[in-house]
């Protein structure tokens, strides 16, 4: 059956770095006419499916308000009330919602699955997280770090802690926009050996989180044990211990460094209150980014 050609967001390498970019622009903008009181209503009459298979706070509000906002109708499925839960076939769901909606948007475990689901849709697809990556928060924390200290392309950004889905998406975010990484992470918590291959020399592997903050502008860490992870979390705890992001860990960047997290953050695990509740800290904005990223990406992707 043939296909109607559509983007799709699964990875940040489904964008260039033009699109990139313009999309941040955009997002910038669509913060400006939102906070303005400017109504701008480009979606009427679309509608975004969400499905869920992991909990979720930002994400859904975020694009459900974000739907809301430009027009459009966002719809919550779950696979606790849905057949997806009953075990109909990834396919078949793909091709039976892309038959209604507009847009699918997933959250979900295995990367294979958003892409089984892209395959077989109408309609573009976007990663809402997964274990591999989450590129509508990343893109996010780039409009934010541009909003606070401009261009990131040949800046040093440091990510502490796990090799997780977050810093895998800053490896493929260093690619595009040409920043330098440096991950410091504890021995068996390496983000996956392709991608660090892949990033050459864009991103270091350390082990000692002092070294990866020096000079950097950014630092950027996650909780411990990501969702799906919970029944590994003594192990976790022990080995991730000499990551938590202190005073004295961010005294050692650049005197510009900010700090990002792209929460719900655990609170005297990887960051200090003082750090995430402190003058350095960026979370807020990151979070309400959230909302004005995915409309720029919702127009984008959606035609209209
Ligand atoms: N940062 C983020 O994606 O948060 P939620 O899990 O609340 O959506
Ligand atoms: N790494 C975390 C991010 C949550 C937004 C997780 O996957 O649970």
């Amino acid at each position: 059956s043939h296909q109607t050609a559509c983007r799709h967001l699964l990875s940040l390498r489904d964008l260039t770095l033009d699109e990139a970019r313009a999309l941040i622009a955009r997002a910038i903008e669509l913060k400006r006419m939102q906070t303005a009181g400017q109504a701008f209503r480009p979606l009427v009459g679309k509608t975004l499916a969400m499905i869920f298979e992991k909990s979720s706070t930002r994400t859904r509000v975020s694009f459900e308000v974000g739907m809301a906002q430009l027009g459009g109708h966002a719809l919550f499925l779950s696979p606790r009330d849905t057949q997806l839960g009953r075990g109909e076939p990834i396919e078949d769901s793909a091709r039976v919602i892309s038959r209604m909606v507009d847009a699918v948007m997933i959250r979900t475990f295995e990367q294979q699955t958003v892409e089984r689901f892209a395959a077989h849709s109408r309609v573009p697809v976007i990663n809402g997280l997964t274990d591999r990556y989450h590129p509508c928060q990343v893109l996010a924390d780039l409009q934010t770090f541009y909003e606070h200290r401009g261009e990131i392309q040949g800046k040093r950004v440091a990510w502490v802690g796990d090799g997780n889905n977050m810093c895998q998406t800053f490896m493929e975010a260093a690619l595009l926009f040409e920043f330098e990484l440096c991950v410091a992470c504890p021995e068996g918590f390496e983000p996956d050996a392709e991608l660090i291959a892949a990033c050459g020399d864009r991103c270091r592997i350390l082990r000692d989180p002092r070294e990866a903050v020096q000079g950097a502008h950014l630092i950027a860490t996650d909780v411990w044990a990501s969702m799906g992870q919970e029944e590994d979390l003594d192990r976790r705890r022990a080995a991730f211990a000499p990551y938590q992001v202190t005073d004295a860990l961010m005294d050692l960047a650049d005197p510009s460094a900010i700090f990002m997290h792209c929460l719900p953050a655990h609170r005297g695990e990887e960051v200090t209150d003082s750090i995430i509740d402190g003058p350095r800290s960026v979370v807020w904005d990151e979070a309400e980014n959230r909302l004005h990223l995915q409309k720029a990406l919702l127009e984008f992707l959606i035609p209209h």
